[in-house]
């Protein structure tokens, strides 16, 4: 067998993360909205009112949508992390109504990364 590096670590680790936190709650995908104040400040009340307007109006029911505190990056709010069953975790940044709208026609319902608006795919880690 060959050898597993870091890499295939970090790689199974954030699969299986992914995975095993969705599949306990029977969702699959779950939207983290950065509510801190400065995400506040920036606009996140209208980027969870918009990614709910949106989930309304898709009929679909397998989406979790949660809040968090700050991300701890201050200019780059509004945030949201998108985790979707199996794949690694997305966070995008500087939002608005509008960015919302796509990134949860393409990425959410579509399964395609939004990579213009990303700012980090996969999570970050201490190892
Ligand atoms: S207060 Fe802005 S990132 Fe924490």
């Amino acid at each position: 067998m060959a050898k597993l590096t870091i890499d295939d670590l970090k790689k199974i680790k954030e699969k299986h993360q992914s995975t095993f936190t969705l599949r306990e709650g029977g969702y699959r995908a779950k939207v983290t909205v950065h509510m801190g104040t400065c995400g506040i400040a920036a606009g996140a009340r209208a980027i969870i009112n918009t990614l709910m307007a949106e989930i309304e109006k898709s009929g679909t029911s397998d989406i979790i949508v949660t809040t968090s505190g700050c991300a701890g990056l201050c200019s780059s709010e509004p945030m949201v992390t998108i985790d979707i069953l199996g794949h690694p975790p997305v966070k995008y940044k500087a939002l608005n109504e509008e960015k919302m709208q796509e990134i949860f026609k393409e990425h959410i319902m579509g399964g395609n990364i939004v990579e213009k608006y990303a700012l980090v795919i996969g999570s970050e880690t201490t190892y």
